[in-house]
């Protein structure tokens, strides 16, 4: 037997791999026909043609030798661009920006950097579920922050964030728009959590990977903009630019810290390909309207799910809707299950985010077409009859 080290034990698989084993179990008793997938965040779209040619053209031109280990100047200072046009944030290409394989690998930098043995992680709940095994994995420990739902949409509270915190607390990890809430946290919020943050001397991680999926008014705001000295921005470009598979992101914080995660990216990932970070440059830098485009076809399935399904929380950003099933009283892996068993549809159930997502199921709409319309049929049938 190989030994496997004691701090694995503490890891687990994310919610969406564990429903992958259930829908194989499902896949083998072949019934109920056909399964339809409402799970993932993975968009359907496919990587815009000029940056999918920026990537050919640098491989055909020899760009797979070592990258820059910060990244390639030309893509941090891409990113710098990007960080003023968009968020009206300045960051140094030279320092303060350092170039990720995705947002996960942002975010495990972030933490690995920061984190000793015992130290704690304010994360809202439900949160994203796959930052708590990296928290564990660097020796912290991730504490529940309740959400409520008010009004139609999650919710964190100054009161929730007092009532979690202790001393042994050193970061807020937030998310906004919000996986799987859908919840786009205002101005105010975020003014309120940045003043919460001064008080108890707290970093917030922000992760800010669905930024440009913003629907009704709703805008995204980075808290850098009230805390930029505490705060490390971590985003990528997979949502963005249907780029899931590219692996590449950034994280932009002051320069101390940039130099940590440098050190721990040495000692690991080592970043994205050569010319990966070429394509990823042109894509932030080139021309925007693959976005705005994306972000029409995501209003239209939203507009779709909220038209198909019942107790919908319209969701202000993201690609994802919580439906409220509370006043059912049953547990929501109950639901989940059974609308796979019988309905043969795939969605996550809330409390896989956490027990404040319980009585909710998170319905996807990243995958659109025939897939979406079979999925809300199957769903609508369901929930309704
Ligand atoms: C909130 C959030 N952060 C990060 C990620 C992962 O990003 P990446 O694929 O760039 O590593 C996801 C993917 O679903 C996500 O939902």
């Amino acid at each position: 037997m190989i030994p496997i080290a004691s701090r694995v034990a503490a890891l687990r698989p994310t919610a969406v791999n564990s429903i992958l084993a259930d829908v194989r179990a499902q896949v083998a008793r072949a019934t109920p026909g056909p399964l339809v997938s409402l799970m993932r965040g993975e968009p359907d779209l496919p990587t815009p043609a000029h940056i999918v040619e920026a990537a050919a053209k640098a491989l055909a031109a020899g760009r797979t030798m070592y990258a820059d280990q910060r990244g390639e100047p030309k893509l941090r200072e891409a990113i710098a661009v990007k960080l003023l046009r968009d968020n009206g944030l300045q960051y140094d290409p030279a320092t303060e920006i350092l170039v990720t394989t995705g947002g996960t690998f942002g975010i495990y930098a972030a933490l690995a950097a920061m984190l000793n043995e015992g130290d704690a992680v304010l994360v809202p709940d439900p949160v994203y579920d796959a930052y708590l095994s990296p928290i564990r994995l660097s020796g912290g420990e991730p504490v529940a922050v309740s959400s409520t739902i008010e009004n139609g949409r999650f919710v964190l509270k100054i009161e929730a964030l007092e009532a979690s915190w202790t001393p042994a607390c050193k970061a807020l990890l937030l998310n906004t728009p919000w996986n799987p809430t859908g919840t786009v946290l205002t101005r105010q919020e975020l003014t309120d959590i940045a003043a919460f943050c001064e008080r108890k001397n707290l970093t917030i991680i922000s992760d800010e990977i669905y930024e440009a999926i913003v629907y009704e008014g709703h805008t995204h705001i980075s808290p850098a903009v009230m805390a930029r000295e505490r705060t490390v921005v971590v985003n990528a470009l997979s949502k963005t630019y249907a780029m899931t598979g590219w692996r590449v992101g950034y994280v932009a914080a002051p320069a101390p810290f940039v130099r940590a995660m440098l050190l721990i990216l040495q000692q690991s990932s080592r970043g994205p390909a050569t010319f990966v970070q070429d394509a990823a440059a042109v894509a932030l830098t080139g021309p925007q309207d693959c976005v705005a485009t994306y972000l029409a076809e995501y209003s239209r399935r939203r507009k779709s799910v909220l038209e198909s399904l019942p107790n919908v929380l319209a969701p202000e950003g993201g690609f994802f809707a919580m439906l409220d099933l509370r006043a059912s009283g049953t547990p929501s892996d109950q639901i989940r299950k059974k609308l796979l068993a019988e309905s043969g549809v795939v969605v996550v159930h809330g409390a896989a985010y956490g027990p404040g997502g319980e009585g909710t199921l998170r319905v996807s709409f990243a995958s659109g077409g025939e897939v979406l319309e079979r999925g809300l049929a199957k769903l609508s049938q369901a929930l309704r009859g």
